[in-house]
This record gives C-alpha cells, structure tokens and sequence, in this order.
C-alpha cells in the first residue's frame, strides 16, 4: 500500500527529528554555493528582515512618547499623532514580515529543489559497489529528511536567527540607552530565568522525541506481524507477539509520563519565573518613577525592549538544534555528492566501432567483489565470443556466471587481465556506451511500479507502441497481458507483485527483445516457466538469438544444446569447453550435471538436491 501524502510528511519530519545533529553548525558554510546562486533573493531577503527588525525596535519608542508626551501633555493632537506614526510602524512591520517570509521560503525551497535534483543525479551514476556499502534505505534518508533539515534552515531557522540577533543586539542598546541602571539588573536576570528553562525545554525535547521513537517501534513491530499474520499464527505465536507489543507499548507509556511531568514543571518554572523576574524590574523601574529618576514612558519602554531581548534569547535557543541537525544533514550530503562512482567512464572515451553483432574478449580475467578481497569470484577466464556465435555458460549455483554478466555490463572492473568489446577494452570506453550494445534478461526480474507498456518500453523508450506490442507478442506475453483487466495498460502493482514468476519473465524478455542490441545476455531467462510457456518463448528467443552475439546462462538442457559451445565453470575457473557431445564424452563436472539435468525432466526423480544444482 502506498502512503498518501500527510503520512509521507508526517514521516519525513519524524525521520528528519532523528537524524544526528553535526558537531558543529559551522558545516552549514557548505552550503553557500547552493545559496549564493540566488544573490537577488538574499539581498531581497536581507533588505526585509532589516526593515522589519528596525520597526519591530520602534515601537517601544513611540510608546513611550504616547504615555510620556501624549498623556502628560493632556494634548490630543499629539496623541492622534502618535497613533498614526504607530499605525504605519504597524503597516511596515506587516509587509516587511510577510516580505522576508516569501523570499526566505522560496530561497529554502529553491535551494533544497537544487540539492535533491543533484544528490539523485549523482547517485543515479554510483556503481553498484556503492550501494554494497550503503543502503538504499539511508540514501533515501538523505534526499527526504535531510534535504528537509536544511530546507527548515535555509527556509526559516536562518532568518529566525538573524532576526533575533538583530533584535537581541539593538534590544540590549536600547536598554541601555533608556536606562543603564535597570538593565543592570536585567542582566542580573536574565541568566537565572533563561538557564533553567533551556535546560528543561531541552529535556522535554529529548523526551518527547524518545516516546515518538517508541510509537515508531511498535508500529514497525506491527506491522511486520500483520504482514506475514499468516506466519504468526500458523506457529501459533500470537500470545508471543501480544506481549512483545505490549512491552513497547508500556515502555513508550513510561517515557511519555517522563516527558509529561517535566513538561508541567516547566510550565510553572516559565510562568513563575518570567512573571517574577518581569515583576520584579517593573517594581524597581516604579521606585525610579516614584522618585523622579524615570519617566513612566521611558519604563513602558524599558519593559517593552526586556520583552524583546528575552524573546530574542529564547528564539535563539530554540533555532540552535535545528542549526545542528542541518549542519549535520549538510555534512551527509555534501558526503554523498563527494562521492566518486567506482566505474566512471575515461577523460577520453574511445568510440566503439559501429556493428551489429559484437565481438568478446576475455582475457585472463581475475575478479574479486569489493566485500570479498581473498576470494576470487572469477580467476583467470580467457573466452572469445565470435560475431553472431552463441555461448552457453553453465556451472553449479555459485559458480560465478552472473558475475561474469556483471563484468560484462562493466558494473566492476577486473582486478587482473582485461576484456574487449567489439575490438576495445571496455575500460578505455563510456560503460553507457558499453551498456547500450547489451541486451540483459537478469536474473532477478525487475518489474517497476507502471503499466505493463512502460515496463516493456523500459528497453527503448522511443519505441513505438506497435513496436512494444510485437515485442510483448515475441515473449508470448500477449496472451496473459490481455486477460489483465486493462491489458498492456494495466498497472502491475509496486515489484509487479500482481504478476507470476513466469509472467514477470516475460515481460523481461520483452524487454529485451525490444531493446534490440547486438549482445544479448541471458541470466537464467527462462528459470521461472513452465516447460509449456518455456517452449514458446524458447522460439521466440531462438530469432532473437539467431541473429546476434549471445551468452546465455543456461539451466535447461535444451538451451544448451542449441549453443554453438559450451563453457563449463566451476568456482569460477573455466574447467571445460566445447560441444555437448564432446563435453559428454570426456565426462567430469559437465556429464554429472547434464546426468541430473536429464533425471530432472525425465522422472524427477532425484527430488530436492536437484534444485540446488541449477544449470
Ligand atoms: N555482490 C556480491 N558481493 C560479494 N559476493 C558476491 C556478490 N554477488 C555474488 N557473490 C559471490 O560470488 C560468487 C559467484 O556468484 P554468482 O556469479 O552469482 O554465481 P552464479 O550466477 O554462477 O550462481 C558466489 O560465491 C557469490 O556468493
Ligand atoms: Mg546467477
């Protein structure tokens, strides 16, 4: 089921609220290239906070003349007067807000719009080496939370920020212009009111975001269960289950009840030391108004400006999390986009020659994955696939077949010896160049969440929809697409979960026939149907295969007959080559797992083991 959008929202900000700060906000000088690309918007910006700051900073002023000019001098002219200069302060403030607002929000979006579009460009390139290391699941992390964070920073927190500053500094010398004496006193203050409060509004955050992370286990511990029910209860471990969620479900009670009792005793540590301390300047300042040493004005003013220092102060703090948290999401992705793919094509790619039916060389190829440095998945494979020839590759699971696909598709580079497509070594070439010659059926079946047509169409979006049609029809997919009920426009439901093994694999070989390129690669194409559906698409592929390079991982012994040679592996060494009759005649490795093949389909009679020897 997918997620409508609130929950995706409601989601990300979670997620965003759990993401490790930076250790310091200075990472966020990072991102000035990204913001620096619209001066307009940060000087319009800037111009605005200014504005509104300075107004903000100006109505204490004309309030103290109200009640010190205004009302002492008992002259209605000069009230009006006042009223309406407050009135425009008022007018100016609104707009110059509304002002910083718009730019500062367009200026987070456009900025974090920039980053997602060039994190997911760059990581489209990554090898799959890279997401060996990293899971997809904190990449996506990386382009929905984190760009959020930032977006937060960019968007708001940054001009949250200046703003106070700026409100906190001319606050603190207009205290002290109106009256160095109580701001004295102010500061005397401010420290014992603030420290605590801080300190608590820290711990009701942390709290609040450790019972979120509660609900959050148990809804994942739910809904695990409630996926796989049928597993549950077939083992009977519903009471197992009952109690598991109850314990988290208890625990995240627990750490509410933390969250909320310090959240009471903040509540009366804020109101009673806010209005103390604010009482307690208002008593002084009257001593001074009683005695002549003050005007009430200039006290109204006074507290007005206290008001603002203290806002400034708590907004600070406020922001500073957000700061740390973007600081670190900043440091993440600028990580992700310093990132260099392991295959990158050469300053200067060499062009392969034109051709219709590709020409491979494997020359002593030595292979080990990155997460594998002792362990040869390939070692020491020499092969040459001529023009149009048709190579079965056969060997136990295990063996390193798809491994050699993989080489092939320049996913990795050899750690030794080289190979050559169509003349050039594949290295000294673009791989997307080496890419487009190939026509891959994998494996695993890749259906993406769209109409049948648009995963058909995956292999040459500017086919024709006649085109994809002929294709679907080759794969002997036509039959079933139809009875879908909006045939080759039907939605096939997220990883084609609403299609069989065997139909999946259809719409693959689709795929590929439409593709149309030179080098066609087969992984096991045909693992996934029946021997009725197999036969089919076998004729299908027989065309396909006739007329250009082919190397078929095969597991039927069918298929491997029709091949022009044989090449046998086995722990990733080429142990034998040649034709079937050759092959069978001398024995070993590829006459035991021709033997098995041919139990298989005549009796199934050797049961299970035979499926862990696949051809
Ligand atoms: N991404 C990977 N990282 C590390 N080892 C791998 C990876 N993929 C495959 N292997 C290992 O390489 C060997 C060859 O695998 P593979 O080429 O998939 O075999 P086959 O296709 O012949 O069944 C196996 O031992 C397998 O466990
Ligand atoms: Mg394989």
């Amino acid at each position: 089921m997918r997620e409508d959008s609130q929950e995706f929202a409601d989601r990300v900000s979670r997620e965003a609220a759990a993401r490790p700060p930076g250790r310091n906000v200075g990472g966020l000088r990072r991102l000035a290239p990204y913001v620096a690309r619209y001066r307009l918007l940060v000087a319009a910006t800037l111009i605005a906070l200014l504005t509104a700051s300075g107004a903000t900073l100006l109505i204490p002023v004309a309030v103290r003349e109200v009640i010190d000019l205004g009302f002492g001098a008992n002259s209605a002219e000069l009230v009006h007067r006042y009223f309406a200069a407050m009135m425009a302060v008022a007018v100016v403030l609104g707009l110059a807000t509304a002002a910083r607002f718009y730019f500062i929000s367009w200026l987070g979006e456009r900025v974090v719009a920039d980053l997602r579009r060039d994190v997911y460009g760059h990581v489209l390139n990554m090898s799959p080496e890279f997401f060996e290391t990293t899971r997809t699941g904190e990449v996506l992390s990386r382009l929905t939370a984190d760009t959020t964070l930032i977006q937060t920073v960019v968007g708001s927190s940054a001009s949250i920020a200046l703003r106070n500053i700026f409100l906190l500094l001319g606050g603190l010398v207009m205290l002290v212009v109106t009256s160095a004496k109580l701001t004295g006193l102010v500061l005397v203050f401010v420290p014992v009111v603030i420290i605590p409060i801080i300190m608590l509004g820290r711990r009701v955050r942390g709290l609040s975001r450790a019972s979120q992370d509660r609900i959050a286990d148990a809804s994942a511990q739910a809904g695990e269960v409630l996926d796989d029910i049928t597993v549950v209860q077939a083992f009977t471990q519903e009471d197992t289950e009952r109690g598991r969620f109850n314990a988290t479900v208890e625990h995240g009670f627990e750490v509410a009840m933390l969250r909320i009792r310090a959240r009471a005793i903040l509540t009366a540590l804020v109101i009673v030391l806010v209005f103390g301390a604010i009482t307690g300047v208002l008593w002084f300042g009257a001593q001074g108004v009683l005695d002549g040493s003050m005007s009430a004005g200039a006290l109204g003013q006074f507290v007005l400006y206290a008001v603002f220092v203290a806002g400034a102060v708590g907004a600070l703090s406020e922001v500073w999390g957000d700061m740390q948290r973007a600081a670190g999401a900043t440091e993440r992705l600028m990580e992700l986009l310093s990132a260099k793919p392991a295959i990158a094509p050469p300053v200067n790619p060499i062009d392969l020659p034109a051709s219709t039916q590709c020409q491979v060389i494997f020359d002593a190829v030595k292979f080990h994955y990155p997460s594998r440095p002792l362990d040869y998945a390939l070692n020491n494979i020499s092969f040459t696939l001529a023009p149009g020839e048709t190579v079965a590759l056969v060997g136990p699971s295990g063996a390193g077949k798809s491994t050699l696909l993989q080489l092939l598709l320049r996913f990795y580079d050899p750690a030794a010896g080289s190979i050559t497509l169509d003349g050039v070594d594949i290295t000294k070439a673009d791989p997307r160049a080496v890419r487009r010659r190939i026509a891959i059926v994998p494996q695993n079946t890749i259906i993406f969440s769209t109409t049948a047509r648009e995963n058909i169409r995956y292999g040459r979006p500017d086919a024709s929809d006649e085109e994809v049609r002929a294709a679907a029809s080759a794969a002997q997919a036509t039959e079933f697409l139809q009875k879908l009920p909006e045939g080759l426009d039907t939605f096939l439901g997220e990883k084609g979960v609403r299609l069989s093994g065997g139909q999946r694999q259809r719409i693959a070989i689709a795929r590929a026939i439409l593709r149309n390129a030179p080098l066609l690669l087969l992984d096991e194409a045909t693992s996934a149907l029946d021997a009725e559906n197999e036969r089919l698409v076998q004729v299908a592929l027989d065309a396909l295969v006739a007329s250009r390079t082919t190397l078929v991982i095969a597991h039927r012994l069918a298929t491997v007959r029709r091949a022009d040679r044989i090449i046998v592996l086995d722990e990733g060494r080429i142990v034998a080559t040649g034709r079937h009759d050759e092959l069978m005649a001398r024995g070993g490795l590829y006459a035991r797992l021709a033997e098995l093949q041919f139990t298989d389909s005549a009796e199934m009679a050797a049961g299970g083991q035979l499926k862990l020897l696949k051809f």
